[in-house]
């Protein structure tokens, strides 16, 4: 399948080749500048110089010997300086367009790029025993996006949550609940109750100053923490338990976040899978003489490169009393991981601050050949989210923000910026929508401030600017969509509008030759290339920027073509068909970015 922008660009690579006056691989295609009424420009200067011409008289020779075919996509060819600008022909290219939207439907815009390559995206990955915070927030959205992307280019995408449910940790946590108890409730509660303790129990044994208890032997908690730690490790039956109970708890309660987030997995491992695979990296690393033993026990890897060639500090792959660690466990992974999936690439969506730990890592895995050289290993890191006022957001300061109460939060603002809508009479919604559509809007906000720019630079929870219905935002967004919907309930006479195209008239796309009506075609038909580009850098934000340009369009659109009451029937029926086919690229593009838009806002 190839789309029109695309059928446009082989069209004019073949008809110039078939000139004879410039070699294919001098051939390069360019957005034209915005003042010139072009879709396409090919400079001329690189082939004129291999030539020993000027760009211009070989532009010119060009314009002169190119033959166009009458049923094509070349609508006009011309010389202007060292330039030739080609420009479709609006009537097919609007027929083209519209007729793919209308075929492919939900499809439209998707490819087989990927050619049906494996790629692991592993994203969300919070650790179990605590709730999840602003990291895996970022993580799970801009995870689940990018898997949305991928498999819309035709990768079979594995999608993967690398639950923390491995480590020392765990053996203070086990502790802490021998000495406070289990605490009782579920859900983000408990989990919070957990952390508590957690928390508790480190005070009491370093010492801190201020706690409640003065009967405190340090060093008595510091070994009961480690006993626990190495029971869980031997397997011990009492330790696996409570370990179980605290995996399980965190997996309901973040479930219930998926859900609501529209989030899926189709593997949750976690670390605690990859504990038995660590002996074998160990051992391999040591004969390979990668890692050596230091006199205290300690297992250390020093001097290894990363791919850039910089020089990594010395890490460990296994501590002194004999404890393995987190980075032993990712190496274990990518063995397992090449070995049963065989991946084109690994996506890793974590953090920025473990920028180092990545390098290492992988420098690891490639050092230990445990994963063929041209699967690739990406860290797509990303920044840290700052709270409404721009302060940074810790644990320590107790103002962390819990993806719980950050959907919670999201949810009820909507809810209260609909409601004031519905009392002014400013909306169609009633009351009971309007619980459904908060939440659509709500989420859509939190998912959108995430994605909307580079994943590298921070973001704030500005509710003002996520829950505006102007600008760059999921509920201006959600809200032209729901514009459409209205011009197509109104236009059918139906309630729901469900499939877009369902109940339309028949129409002549040969009249949708306005300026305003061309360029909503032209960003529908960016709509697969946007996919691309946002697949091959990670980079969900291309998407959001066609979104916003896709519907700062339609609003010029709206504003200066009447669509109701279009001046003939004809006219009438060929923009309720560009209404319905922007309808369902907002659609599309929203869904890849995981967010739903109602059709009634
Ligand atoms: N659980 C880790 C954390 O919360 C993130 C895991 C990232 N993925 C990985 N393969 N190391 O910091």
């Amino acid at each position: 399948m190839q789309y029109a922008l695309e059928q446009f660009a082989h069209e004019i690579r073949t008809a110039l080749s078939a000139t004879g006056l410039i070699d294919p691989e001098h051939i390069e295609l360019v957005e034209p500048k915005a003042n010139i009424p072009a879709d396409v420009a090919v400079p001329c200067f690189r082939a004129a110089k291999a030539n020993n011409t000027n760009p211009a008289k070989l532009a010119t020779a060009l314009a002169e010997a190119i033959v166009i075919a009458p049923d094509g996509l070349l609508g006009g060819v011309a010389a202007a300086g060292p330039f030739l600008n080609f420009a479709l022909p609006p009537a097919r290219f609007a027929a083209l367009v519209l007729g793919d939207v209308t075929h492919l439907g939900d499809q439209y815009g998707h490819t087989t790029t990927g050619d049906r390559k494996t790629v692991i995206v592993e994203y969300s990955s919070p650790n179990v025993a605590k709730r999840m915070h602003v990291g895996h927030i970022r993580s799970t959205i801009i995870g689940q996006a990018l898997a949305n992307i991928m498999a819309a280019l035709g990768y079979n995408v594995i999608a993967d949550n690398h639950l923390g449910d491995w480590g020392k940790q765990f053996g203070t946590n086990i502790a802490s609940i021998m000495r406070f108890g289990k605490p009782a409730g579920e859900g983000e509660a408990a989990l919070a109750a957990i952390e508590q303790q957690y928390q508790r129990y480190n005070r009491l044994l370093r010492g801190d100053a201020g706690v409640d208890d003065n009967e405190v032997d340090e060093a008595a908690m510091d070994d009961e923490a480690r006993r626990w730690s190495l029971l869980l490790e031997q397997g011990d039956a009492e330790a696996r338990a409570l370990w179980q109970w605290m995996r399980e708890i965190t997996l309901v309660s973040n479930q219930r976040n998926y859900d609501r987030l529209g989030v899926r997995f189709d593997t949750v491992h976690g670390e605690s899978f990859y504990n038995d695979m660590q002996a074998a990296v160990m051992q391999a690393a040591q004969e390979q003489g990668i890692a050596i033993r230091e006199e205290g026990g300690a297992l250390s890897i020093k001097g290894l490169h990363d791919a850039n060639g910089r020089e990594l500090p010395s890490f460990l792959l296994q501590r002194s009393d004999g404890g393995t660690l987190y980075l032993t466990r990712d190496v274990a992974t990518i063995e397992y991981r090449a070995d049963t999936y065989h991946p084109a690439a690994v996506l890793y969506v974590v953090e920025q601050r473990q920028e180092l730990h990545f390098r290492q890592t992988f420098a690891t895995a490639r050092a230990l050949h445990v994963v063929d050289d041209d699967v690739q290993l990406v860290h797509v890191a990303f920044g840290t989210i700052f709270g409404t006022n721009g302060e940074p957001l810790s644990t320590r300061k107790g103002n962390m923000v819990y993806l719980e109460t950050l959907l919670d939060d999201a949810e009820a603002r909507a809810l209260s910026v609909i409601q004031a809508k519905i009392a002014e009479g400013r909306t169609e919604l009633g009351h009971e929508e309007a619980q459904a559509v908060a939440r659509a809007v709500g989420i859509g906000a939190v998912v959108y401030n995430d994605l909307f720019q580079d994943p590298k630079r921070n973001i704030t929870l500005d509710w003002e600017q996520m829950l505006a219905f102007e600008g760059n935002s999921a509920p201006y967004l959600q809200y032209t969509y729901a514009r459409c919907c209205a011009m197509l309930r109104d236009a059918t006479g139906r309630n729901e509008v469900g499939a877009l195209f369902a109940h339309l008239a028949d129409w002549d796309a040969a009249l949708l030759g306005e300026p305003q009506s061309l360029a909503v075609l032209k960003q529908l038909a960016r709509f697969p290339d946007t996919i691309r580009r946002a697949g091959e850098h990670a980079a969900p934000y291309v998407i959001a920027d066609w979104l916003f340009a896709t519907a700062r369009e339609f609003a010029r659109f709206y504003r200066d073509l009447p669509v109701l009451k279009a001046p003939t029937p004809e006219l009438r029926a060929a923009r309720l068909a560009l209404v319905a086919a922007t309808a369902q690229n907002l659609r599309n593009g929203l869904r890849l970015l995981g967010i739903t838009a109602p059709e009634r806002m």
